[in-house]
């Protein structure tokens, strides 16, 4: 729900997403709040009682996009995006995409009307930064949530993301293997895929160590190939000590 249906239909158009949405994987339906309106100039913002600066989103056109979606389409788990949310991630994003049908408001001026509260489920930032509205935050939230829903990207692509286990990712190359002297780590061509894993493994760990050292210390288990990495990284330590 968004007073800038354009910009969320844009993004409805590219990738993973667009595919998802052709091949029935998911829906994602666009609403404009001022078809909710009931004024001749479909008016969705007013002046903050009390006073103050900005404009707020008045309740009524909200209320009435909800009775109609319920009436249409059953009853929505409704997430109002604003800075003053949960903060998203990846464990928020598995648990929306099993809520079924959801409906994300976009906010816009200064707030909402605080009545609206009543429709909301859950209240979800993106991150401690300001946005000058809702809309790309719910882009953010679909396309995130959307990875969990089951047939949009394979389960192997999903298991091997960034913070699943944890970690970051390891880094990856493609052709060619030389430019201008940089070259692909030897480990990467031999087709050894043991030590492949444990290559790819040893440079997570790395990566995770120096600039999320939160995500390590979170890490609850170590399975045999991190204990490989592990001691392949002291190793590797040694030797450039030497
Ligand atoms: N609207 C404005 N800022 C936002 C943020 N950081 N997250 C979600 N919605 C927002």
């Amino acid at each position: 729900m968004t007073i800038f249906p354009d910009m969320v239909e844009a993004f409805k158009k590219y990738g993973v997403i667009a595919r998802a949405i052709a091949e029935g994987k998911i829906a994602v339906q666009v609403f404009n709040l001022r078809d909710f309106t009931t004024d001749k100039h479909r008016v969705v913002d007013d002046y903050p009682f009390g006073g103050g600066p900005g404009m707020v989103m008045k309740a009524e056109p909200f209320f009435r996009f909800y009775n109609f979606y319920r009436n249409n389409f059953g009853s929505p788990y409704v997430i109002l995006t604003s800075p003053q949310g949960e903060i998203f991630d990846n464990k928020k994003a598995i648990e929306i995409s099993k809520k079924g049908e959801v409906v994300i408001l976009c906010g816009r001026y200064e707030g909402i009307d605080e009545r609206v509260m009543d429709i909301v489920d859950e209240e979800i930032s993106i991150g401690d930064y300001v946005l000058t509205g809702g809309e790309l935050a719910a882009m953010v939230i679909v396309d995130a949530v959307s990875r969990f829903v089951p047939g949009v990207v394979d389960r192997e692509s999903v298991k091997n993301d960034s913070f699943m286990d944890d970690l970051l990712d390891h880094p990856v190359y493609t052709r060619p293997r030389e430019i201008g002297g940089k070259m692909v780590p030897e480990v990467l061509l031999t087709g050894n895929h043991e030590k492949i894993d444990v290559w790819r493994r040893k440079e997570s760990l790395k990566k995770t160590i120096l600039r999320r050292p939160d995500l390590f210390i979170k890490k609850q288990s170590f399975d045999k190939i991190d204990k490989f990495a592990i001691m392949e990284l002291v190793r590797e330590l040694m030797k450039n000590a030497e």
